[in-house]
């Protein structure tokens, strides 16, 4: 297939989760254009108006209208997280410095997902968690309160942990110290707090000191294009026969886009144009071009800040000429599905080769036309970056769930056609 022309991806999804639970704890109107309107970020919008939020209509192209009250308010019923662990692991965190209770479920896959690495932490933070099942997954409740300081040293470099508790520090009015132990994860709620006048100090030994000296305002924002969902129009560029596709208006925040990097080991063009800052968040346009593939070793270091477009990497490198290693991706383990046994499976479906060595991910090249029907527990990801290898001249790919996509790229099949030139 030949790409050609220009397009945007939907708003990101960190920053519109973020966007909206920052404002509906900030007591006036806030407005926020770009907004993602997949189905995640309807959950988060869904359960802040349970709060006590008000929250307009989520829908293409509007500006979103938040009436935050400078606090959370007892729900009647049960919060539903839907498919959204961002959501959960967040909202936990708000809800830890609230004096009232409030239970938490999602769907199948959701409830399936370790919530511990949160609730320990806010336990000890002086939150009451009340668990359902011996693993400790949703659903959960949670009986908020006064708050103590905290100094924690995370089992997983994960944004959602840290953004929990820096969340909790914020609504608590209390210092929290966190530590990621393999690399940076996604800065936005750092980079938010400081915003509001928040201390939050990147220290160079790892670890990351919060100090509640901020204050929530109302606020205007822009939220740009999602690097992950751009990884699926940049993943089919890579792999067209001809022609150049540009991508506008991406957040190029450093600790997201950790794929150019292993892109460009693998011989991909992918040039990042004209960078400008955009509320405190880097913004540039993405233009590829087709490229022949070479296989690369992805380090522990480099998991974090592509950690969502794995997927995506592992489909590409099943295109790629030599054997291509993810070394310690065993937190895809717990992700919408099990992200690392689905990739290898789905690449062997198609008639590639990969395998899972430990926690380590191998996949190796073919120039075979892939051909077979991709299993997706429907997992976005999974789902996306199949249906990616399937435009391979040739193809005959199947995916047994497509709308799942709506997860985080609505129109996302609509796109995949557009770009396709003659
Ligand atoms: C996210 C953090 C990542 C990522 C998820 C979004 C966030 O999860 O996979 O899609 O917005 O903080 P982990 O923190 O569990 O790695």
């Amino acid at each position: 297939m030949q790409v050609r022309g220009s397009i945007r991806v939907p708003g990101d999804k960190s920053l519109s989760h973020r966007a909206l639970l920052f404002a509906a704890m900030a007591k006036g109107e806030s407005h926020i254009g770009g907004m993602l309107t997949s189905l995640d970020a309807r959950s988060s919008a869904r359960v802040l108006r349970q709060l006590g939020a008000e929250i307009s209509v989520l829908g293409e192209g509007r500006v979103v209208t938040v009436k935050g009250r400078g606090k959370l308010r007892r729900a009647e019923t049960t919060l539903n997280c839907g498919n959204s662990g961002t959501t959960t692991r967040l909202l936990l965190g708000l809800l830890a410095g609230h004096g009232f209770k409030a239970t938490l479920t999602g769907d199948a896959s959701l409830r399936k997902r370790p919530m511990r690495r949160v609730t320990v932490p806010l336990a000890q933070m002086g939150a009451r968690i009340t668990e359902t099942n011996e693993r400790g997954t949703l659903p959960l409740t949670i009986q908020g309160g006064k708050l103590k300081a905290l100094r924690h040293e995370m089992p997983v470099s994960s944004a959602q942990i840290k953004s929990c508790l820096l969340l909790a520090g914020m609504v608590g009015g209390v210092g929290v110290s966190v530590r990621e132990p393999h690399g940076r994860s996604r800065d936005h709620t750092e980079r938010l707090l400081r915003s509001f006048g928040y201390s939050v100090e990147d220290a160079p030994d790892g670890w990351i000191h919060f100090d509640p000296t901020g204050h929530l305002e109302p606020f205007d924002m822009q939220v740009p294009g999602d690097p992950s969902s751009a990884m699926f129009p940049v993943g089919a560029a890579v792999l067209a026969e001809g022609g150049e596709l540009r991508i506008t208006g991406v957040c190029v925040n450093p600790t997201r886009v950790g794929f150019l990097q292993v892109l460009g080991r693998m011989g991909a063009r992918v040039q990042v144009d004209g960078v400008e800052e955009l509320h405190g968040e880097p913004v540039a346009d993405l233009v590829v071009t087709p490229a022949n593939l070479v296989a690369t070793e992805v380090t522990p270091r480099e998991i974090p800040g592509l950690i969502d477009e794995i997927p995506m990497l592992a489909a590409l490198a099943s295109r790629a000429r030599g054997t291509t290693t993810f070394r310690e991706v065993g937190e895809l383990r717990v992700k919408e599905s099990d992200r690392l046994g689905l990739i290898a499976e789905n690449i062997r479906r198609l008639g590639g080769h990969a395998e899972v060595q430990g926690d380590d991910l191998h996949v190796e090249g073919t120039s075979l036309v892939p051909a077979g029907t991709v299993h997706t527990e429907a997992d976005h990801r999974i789902a996306m970056a199949f249906a990616v290898l399937g435009t391979v001249p040739g193809a005959r790919v199947r995916v047994d769930n497509m709308a799942c996509a709506a997860v985080s790229f609505p129109g996302f099949p609509a796109m995949l056609k557009a770009i396709r030139g003659r």
